[in-house]
């Protein structure tokens, strides 16, 4: 008889779980005063509205009571948020604070808040699997408020991979030459700030058609500012952030602007560019596994790097060591 002495790969049980951080769940614009949308981020149903004073309020979904989803069809009214099915009204805190036909509310009619930040023009959720407070600030993205740079261009671009998977490429600089058909993989570095929280990424892209330095700055995985200098008045700033939509699907957001020296230059064409490059990504990412221990060799050392830096915004390492 045969005997099993591994078990066999399958492709959903290696995946890990979702990373803590700061996931973007729309952009500023996207969410007028008085708006109400539905989002779909951490396998969940979330409802995302803009109070009438301008605050976005995002909680969950479904309605405590019969279990409507207050993301479509519901009404903002002042502060709160009510209920399509009858009526139920809650605050920004989850509390319901009207019901229309009765005058007494029960103690368990509430619902749960997400944390939530406006800036950089995108509205942002804190995610952490145990619901604990934000552990580090929003970076602040200060060329979209200097007039040297052009107004930002944006892309949205939903892949079929899990959100670590994304933010590992930027740490990949061999698939470069494989997948994005580059001569040579680039010479690339990787460092981690002193803190241990905050990844740098440094290559010299010079097979291009325009050579360039590029330095990502990677945040946590699905949030990274990627700078590129092709002279010192030319630079480039893509902005990703990212909301995981489940374990295997993830929406990127992508904001670009450019020195205003080059804003003929180095426009749309890039970032049509980089939408070419992430197709052609995406053929690996739609069926590739996640392997949660990989068999690295010598030359691998970013790969390495990588690894080690992203456990820390795990809560249980085990599931992704
Ligand atoms: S289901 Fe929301 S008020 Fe009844
Ligand atoms: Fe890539």
């Amino acid at each position: 008889m045969t005997q099993i002495i591994a078990a066999c790969e399958s492709r959903t049980n290696t995946t890990p779980d979702f990373p803590m951080g700061w996931y973007s769940v729309a952009r500023s614009h996207e969410l007028l005063v008085g708006e109400v949308k539905r989002v779909q981020a951490f396998d969940r149903e979330l409802a995302l509205y803009r109070s009438r004073s301008g605050v976005p309020v995002l909680q969950d979904a479904f309605c405590p009571h019969l279990g409507a989803h207050l993301g479509v069809e519901g009404r903002v009214v002042g502060e709160s948020l009510r209920c399509p099915f009858h009526g139920w009204r809650f605050d920004s805190s989850g509390q319901c604070v009207e019901i229309p036909y009765c005058d007494e509310i029960p103690d368990r009619a509430r619902i749960r808040m997400w944390p939530v930040e406006e800036r950089n023009g995108e509205i942002y959720v804190w995610f952490h699997p145990e619901n604990t407070a934000p552990k580090y600030e929003l970076p602040d993205l200060v060329e979209l408020r200097d007039e040297q740079w052009t107004s930002p261009r944006y892309a949205e671009f939903e892949v079929p991979v899990h959100i670590q998977d994304i933010a590992e490429n930027s740490c990949d600089p061999v698939h470069f030459q494989y997948v994005h058909k580059q001569m040579h993989t680039p010479e690339s570095s990787v460092t981690i700030d002193d803190d241990g929280r905050i990844l740098h990424l440094r290559s010299d892209m010079k097979d291009t058609d325009f050579p360039n330095q590029l330095h990502a700055t990677v945040y946590q995985p699905g949030l990274a500012v990627v700078r590129t200098t092709y002279s010192p008045e030319a630079q480039m700033v893509v902005y990703n952030s990212a909301q995981p939509i489940d374990l295997n699907r993830t929406l990127l957001r992508w904001t670009l602007t450019v020195r205003r020296e080059i804003e003929d230059l180095a426009g749309d064409d890039v970032m049509n560019g980089i939408i070419e490059g992430l197709s052609q990504d995406y053929p690996i990412w739609a069926n590739k596994v996640h392997k949660q221990k990989p068999v690295f060799c010598r030359e691998d050392k970013t790969l390495v790097m990588f690894r080690k830096w992203v456990r820390q915004f795990y809560v249980d390492v085990r599931e992704i060591a």
